[in-house]
């Protein structure tokens, strides 16, 4: 354990960016800025400090392609701490762990078993690999509307039907906080000989304290997207990829190499470096303080009345196997406005910028940055919300799921022949595109769905409630983009 402390002290590229900066190297390399001095105005906003870091892959500072010095030692430290077989940093966001995994883990025509309430990066990859889903879909909880975890009768019949698939996809936690009985997930993948994928965009923290719902590489995954930059820390848009034993560490290298660029920020590197210094030094403590509050703010929001916010509670052992407690979920419609008007007046009459709010619930992301007085203001202004905004309840359109109708692999939509036809009049064609409220980003249509009428009314409810509306080439979502017949 000392030894393990030690060297967690370490931040390898942290240190060898310092010592670079000593030697004050005349640089004719890119960035073209120069160490700020040709953007003036870039030093203002970021100060000299930062811009002075800003440079490019070089011997002593290692390159992400292809490590092999300082950046090597600093993933093999994020490995040790996450207690994964190796570790990568990524700094296209956990957008790119995410599709690193797929593709590491699928070629066009194989299947993958997944929960259909995943990210759209997972179907993107689906779109790039061309692997054909086979979505387990996971159940709605009846009151407060969201997805649940993955059920294990569920995801062995879709194995028993699919032997074939080569990987089972995983949310751990899902954005809301719940999830599935991994431990069970994992030995039924590999017992199936199939791989098994985690994405832990909202699990960093499960890797620093006990009492959180087990991790993917704990739980004997094959792969997990890591989210440093949500509860972990770092930088916006940097990543951890992680690996258990039983990967190729040099095909998954080959796979990250597509897409990755070939001049990653030293920002976000060296962020990833001391986040995961501080996590293995402090990770407990912080996570235990971050239950705490959440905990705290949980039972005060449920004394307001009116408002749900959920926790452990709803675990029942099979689609809420757990829950994670730092997740801060409060279901809105009992006092008659949806979480996007909450998340609405939260920030326009309160200036208080949450997570998300979707058509029954806000999320409220509680870290290590937060304060016991800042949740005493979100509680006052949820408290004020209520007694000033209250309207009667009504129980249109509560679930923020909808079972899909798959009639085209993502791919073979994406790339077909498309016309644009007006919404109203989609219903029974195949969707050729995306269409999800961001965040969550969990599509609502993705590309090889059949249209719905029930599709169509949520969608124009929640464009219609103020819900930020992606995906569609037309933006208004007047048309959608649908296959020709
Ligand atoms: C479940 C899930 N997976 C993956 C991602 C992608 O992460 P990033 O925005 O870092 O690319 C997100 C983003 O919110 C997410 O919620």
């Amino acid at each position: 354990m000392d030894n393990f402390i030690e060297r967690q002290k370490r931040a390898p590229v942290y240190e060898a960016l310092e010592r670079f900066r000593r030697q004050r190297v005349v640089p004719f390399d890119v960035p073209g800025h120069k160490r700020g001095r040709g953007n003036p105005e870039l030093v203002q906003l970021l100060g000299e400090k930062c811009v002075g870091l800003d440079v490019n892959s070089m011997k002593p500072l290692d390159n992400l392609c292809h490590p092999v010095s300082v950046i090597y030692d600093a993933e093999a430290l994020a490995a040790e701490a996450f207690g994964a077989a190796h570790a990568y940093f990524m700094v296209g966001g956990t957008t790119s762990s995410v599709q690193s995994m797929v593709l590491s883990a699928c070629k066009a025509g194989d299947k993958i078993i997944l929960p259909r309430n995943v990210h759209r990066s997972v179907i993107n990859a689906l779109v790039l690999c061309g692997a054909e889903p086979v979505y387990v879909n996971p159940d709605v909880d009846p009151h407060i509307g969201i997805a649940l975890g993955m059920d294990l009768s569920q995801l062995k019949e879709a194995m028993d039907a699919h032997p074939d698939a080569t990987a089972v996809f995983v949310n751990n936690p899902t954005y809301y906080g719940i999830c599935s009985d991994l431990r069970s997930i994992v030995k039924l993948a590999h017992e199936h000989d199939m791989l098994c994928l985690v994405d832990e965009a909202h699990g960093t923290h499960l890797y620093f304290h006990d009492e959180l719902p087990v991790s993917a590489m704990e739980a004997g995954a094959d792969m997990a997207a890591v989210s440093m930059h949500k509860s972990g820390g770092s930088l916006t848009q940097s990543s951890l990829l992680l690996l258990g034993e039983s990967m190729n560490t040099r095909y998954v290298e080959q796979i990250i190499n597509l897409t990755q660029t070939t001049s990653a920020s030293y920002l976000l590197l060296s962020s990833l470096d001391i986040s995961r210094r501080n996590l293995a030094l402090r990770g407990h403590d912080s996570f235990e303080k971050v239950r705490q509050m959440a905990e705290y703010a949980r039972s005060e929001i449920n004394s307001i009345g009116g408002y749900y916010a959920y926790g452990k509670d709803l675990v029942n052992g099979r689609s809420i196997y757990d829950y994670d407690v730092t997740k801060l979920s409060v279901y809105t419609r009992d006092i008659g406005l949806t979480g996007i008007e909450v998340y609405d007046l939260l920030r326009d009459e309160y200036d208080i910028q949450i997570e998300f709010g979707d058509i029954g619930n806000i999320l409220a992301y509680i870290s290590i940055g937060d304060r016991i007085q800042d949740i005493e203001r979100l509680v006052g202004a949820l408290e004020d919300i209520k007694r000033l905004y209250h309207k009667p309840t009504s129980k249109l359109h509560n679930a923020e799921y909808i079972t899909p109708i798959v009639a085209a692999t993502p791919q073979k939509a994406f790339y077909s022949d498309k016309e644009l036809v007006p919404i109203r009049e989609t219903a029974g064609r195949i969707c050729g595109e995306f269409v999800m409220c961001y965040p969550p980003g969990i599509p609502i249509l993705a590309p090889g769905e059949m249209i719905t009428k029930e599709i169509i009314d949520y969608t124009l409810f929640a464009k219609e409630k103020g819900c930020s509306m992606q995906g569609p080439e037309d933006g208004s979502l007047e048309r959608l983009n649908v296959l020709k017949e």
